[in-house]
């Protein structure tokens, strides 16, 4: 039985990205480029995987686990000798193997499908997943003799005038037979104006030997799009969030101004959602149905449940159930867990808090590391004092009780069901059910004051 067997190429140092960060990890839409590969590459069941590795090899082994077997590549000596790393896991097997670069992030499953679809039926030893570009500038060129068959690729910088000018590039994917690939990867030279082992010539080596080399021309460029700088990597990013957003559009969400709406790769959403323009939704983050998300709102790694309205808030690591609102301008940090119907209004922050099924917090208020039971109404300018400067503590909050305005209540302090705190108190202590605590200074009315003032005795001023 013949196996299928896929090699990504990974090892390059792209120094045109001028990153500390190791080229294949930096990201597209929430997800490293690596990694977009190798989930398209999934999609095709192989065999086994091989990705060639260099410096900072650990970090890439670290992000795709045993998604994938690795080959270390110590000195970035081209593409060629790169797929060469592979010989001793791959070299003895029989079947085909797709070669792909770690860059292209934009590449689909069902291209690829395209690509063994095709070399199959041509019966090709080789065959290469060509595009036609406006601007090939950069690419290897796919140089066809005058009946149309291909003959080799010449790279940008080793082309003559005439064959830079050709339009059908190759996009660093490729199927090959496996034993005729290794074979010729060994008669592959550096001669050539980088120096380097270019996979790329194992198509001109195939076809001296007599093999049928194919290509395959995919109808859409910006699939085989290489990031080689920052500049690639915002096109990129482009196109995948055009992609990401029309798949939500397709499952029934209305984008208001999708041009402006960023969503990471993994973010679900419900149908019957809402989402406005200028609205970033990113990491780990589900939203369900009927939701509305207003602009101005960032929301990262957070479950929002059905029927949940946000108006320009900011929403991290947290939860909010169904029914629930928030917005404007409030802010979720991590660990804040809100229930159903819960309403957070202007100016809030909630930070390692649970706020219980229908509780209000309407205005200017802060809520750390609490809990608050059910139907609890939390009045304007309320702060949760958690933190002695050293130490924080946590505060309980009874269902069904009140907090009046303006009050700071002084962790840790237990409020029983039921119970009332009077505005503008400061609370130190615990409060029983049904109580009332009011902790202010109470108010004496000085009588007749007007008449002690100088101001007093001018007779214009009375
Ligand atoms: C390569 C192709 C070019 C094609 C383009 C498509 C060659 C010689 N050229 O050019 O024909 O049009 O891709 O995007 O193959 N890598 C290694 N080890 C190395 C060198 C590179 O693992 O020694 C990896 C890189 O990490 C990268 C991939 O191979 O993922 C391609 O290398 P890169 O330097 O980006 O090649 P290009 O100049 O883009
Ligand atoms: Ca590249």
């Amino acid at each position: 039985m013949t196996g299928r067997y896929t090699v990504i190429l990974a090892a390059g140092q792209g120094t045109r990205m001028k990153s500390k960060l190791y080229k294949v990890l930096h990201k597209v839409c929430g997800r490293s480029m690596v990694d977009h590969v190798l989930t398209q590459v999934e999609l095709t069941d192989p065999e086994q995987v091989v990705t060639v590795v260099g410096h900072g090899a650990e970090a890439v082994e670290d992000l795709l686990g045993n998604r994938s077997k690795y080959a270390f590549q110590e000195e970035q000596l081209g593409t060629g000798h790169a797929v060469l790393q592979t010989e001793a896991q791959l070299g003895d097997k029989e079947g085909m193997t797709l070669i792909v670069n770690g860059d292209t992030p934009l590449l689909t499953a069902k291209t690829f499908e395209k690509l063994f679809a095709y070399h199959q039926a041509k019966g090709a030893k080789a065959t290469i997943l060509t595009a036609r570009a406006d601007d090939p500038t950069g690419y290897g060129r796919i140089i066809r003799n005058d009946l149309g068959i291909v003959e080799k690729i010449v790279e940008q910088k080793d082309a003559t005038r005439e064959e830079a000018a050709v339009h059908e590039i190759n996009t660093g994917v490729f199927c090959f037979d496996n034993q005729a690939l290794f074979k010729a990867l060994h008669q592959v030279t550096n001669h050539n104006a980088q120096g380097e082992y270019y996979l790329t010539d194992v198509i001109q080596i195939l076809k001296n030997q007599g093999e049928i080399v194919a290509a395959y021309q995919t109808p859409d460029f910006t699939e085989s799009l290489g990031v080689n700088d920052r500049v690639a990597l915002s096109n990129a990013t482009r196109i995948m969030q055009q992609r990401i957003n029309e798949a939500h559009m397709r499952n029934g969400v209305t984008m208001v101004n999708p041009d402006t709406t960023y969503i990471d790769v993994d973010v679900k959403i419900g149908n019957d959602t809402v989402i406005e323009g200028q609205v970033n939704l990113k990491g780990q983050t589900t939203i369900g149905s009927d939701c509305y998300i207003g602009s101005n709102s960032e929301i990262v790694d957070s479950q929002i449940a059905d029927h949940v309205h946000v108006t320009s808030s900011t929403i991290e690591e947290a939860k909010m159930a169904s029914g629930s609102n928030i917005g404007p301008n409030s802010h979720l940090r991590p660990k804040a867990n809100i229930g159903h119907d819960v309403h957070i209004g202007n100016f809030c922050e909630v930070k390692n808090a649970t706020i219980g099924d229908r509780t209000k917090v309407g205005h200017l208020t802060y809520v750390g590391d609490a809990t608050l039971g059910t139907d609890i109404n939390v009045g304007c300018g309320v702060v949760f004092v958690n933190y002695d400067g050293v130490h924080k503590f946590h505060t309980n909050i009874g269902s069904h009780s009140f907090i009046g305005s303006n009050s700071n209540i002084i962790a840790p302090v237990e409020m029983a069901d039921h119970s009332f705190i009077a505005a503008g108190s400061t609370i130190t202590d615990d409060i029983p059910k049904h109580a009332m605590a009011i902790a202010r200074a109470r108010q004496t009315n000085k009588n007749d004051y007007w008449d002690k003032l100088p101001l007093a005795q001018d007779p214009e001023w009375h």
